[in-house]
């Protein structure tokens, strides 16, 4: 399967056929993460120093960084507090989170999985 990804201003979901089912599942994800009171907007404005890799939108501008938009929070979160620990290392990364609190990551990873996407396939 090829994913598309239109790097619009407004990213808008686009299921095909058998796609429904997982943006279902990313409805049910950030339903999930919208009820442990995090703040996408604060993680938005914190995001502006991680836009030179992720991408403005969380859509890499770089071939060896991953996009980050949509990415279900849970993941997001656990993924930065593994760098930040030094449990998952990166030499960009580990010093990217070592200096981020809980909330921070936790907001970071909130704007990041509210971001939604569009893909199909060819
Ligand atoms: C200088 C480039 C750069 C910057 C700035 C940067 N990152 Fe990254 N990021 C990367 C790279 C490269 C990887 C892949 C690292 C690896 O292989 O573990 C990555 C991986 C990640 C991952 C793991 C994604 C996954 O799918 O497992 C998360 C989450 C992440 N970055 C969040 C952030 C956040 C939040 C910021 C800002 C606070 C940030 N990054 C700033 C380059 C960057």
């Amino acid at each position: 399967m090829t994913k598309t990804m239109t790097k619009t201003k407004t990213i808008r979901v686009v299921p095909t056929n058998g796609l429904l089912s997982m943006s279902l599942a990313l409805g049910l994800a950030l339903g999930a993460g919208a009820a442990q009171a995090r703040d996408p907007v604060a993680g938005k404005a914190k995001a502006g120093m991680c836009a030179t890799c992720h991408g403005p939108l969380g859509l890499s501008q770089l071939p060896n960084a991953p996009h980050l938009a949509g990415q279900p929070a849970i993941y997001l979160a656990e993924q930065l507090k593994a760098y930040r620990s030094g449990k998952r290392q990166n030499e960009v990364m580990s010093v990217m989170a070592k200096p981020l609190t809980d909330d921070e990551i936790d907001n970071l990873a909130a704007w990041y999985a509210s971001i939604e996407l569009s893909v199909k396939e060819k």
